[in-house]
């Protein structure tokens, strides 16, 4: 039984279930222009922060669940830890709505995620990646882990490119909504399982699991 949640931990990074808390250090990134550019958010206030932590927590109720719609916290460990969110990602086989399947087969999972830009540029939002990633194929049998990019994101496609994750298809701009081209990106469990048997991909401290 999966333990209902989960918190994950990496060499420099804790991954914990979003908290109201989170709140404020959250706003100060996923409010910012420069951040958002490429989400499918505009910039959160306070009040769009704590309606959307309020919809993850919501998520998080439903869990375990074989459909599911999680947003880990992402913190430092080490001397600098504060408990702060210096960033966040969500896995998702369920659209956040609730709504229904997010891709053909429930064992498809979906990465996105947001650093705040004094986070970037640390690797600190791939190894958070690689962390969840693992999680999703190692407890939760993932087949694929997906990811969308807008086509101008660089820094987010070298981040999947980094992990193992291939361009499988391109959507052309959108003028009339205002919508640059995209790429979908894609990694199945073979090729993560053969990467990660390769010894520059071994993490240099074992990983743990808490509930
Ligand atoms: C996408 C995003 C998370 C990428 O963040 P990032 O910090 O550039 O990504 P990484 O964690 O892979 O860090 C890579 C950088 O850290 C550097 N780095 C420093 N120390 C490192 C370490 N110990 N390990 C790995 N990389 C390290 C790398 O050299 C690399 O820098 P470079 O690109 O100049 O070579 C960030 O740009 C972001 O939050 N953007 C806004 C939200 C967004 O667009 N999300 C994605 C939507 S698809």
């Amino acid at each position: 039984m999966q333990p209902s949640r989960p918190t994950l931990q990496s060499e420099r990074l804790l991954l914990r279930p979003v908290a109201a808390s989170d709140t404020d250090a959250m706003q100060s990134y996923r409010g910012r222009e420069d951040v958002v550019r490429y989400l499918t958010h505009k910039p959160l206030s306070p009040a769009g922060m704590r309606a959307r932590n309020a919809r993850s927590i919501e998520l998080w109720g439903a869990y375990p669940a074989e459909l599911f719609n999680l947003n880990f916290v992402v913190e430092l460990l080490g001397p600098d830890a504060d408990g702060d969110a210096i960033g966040d990602l969500r896995v998702w086989n369920l659209l956040l709505d609730g709504s229904g399947p997010a891709s053909e087969k429930p064992s498809i999972f979906w990465i996105g995620y947001a650093f705040h830009p004094d986070m970037q540029g640390k690797g600190y939002a791939r190894e958070a990646a690689a962390r969840v990633i693992r999680w999703l194929f190692a407890e939760h049998a993932a087949s694929e882990v997906r990811a969308i990019a807008f086509a101008p994101n660089t820094p987010s496609i070298a981040l999947l490119e980094k992990l193992g994750f291939q361009v499988f298809r391109t959507l052309d701009a959108d003028p009339d909504n205002n919508t640059p081209a995209a790429v979908h990106l894609r990694i199945d469990a073979s090729r993560w399982a053969a990467r990660a048997a390769e010894p520059a991909n071994t993490p240099m401290r074992t990983e743990s699991e808490e509930s």
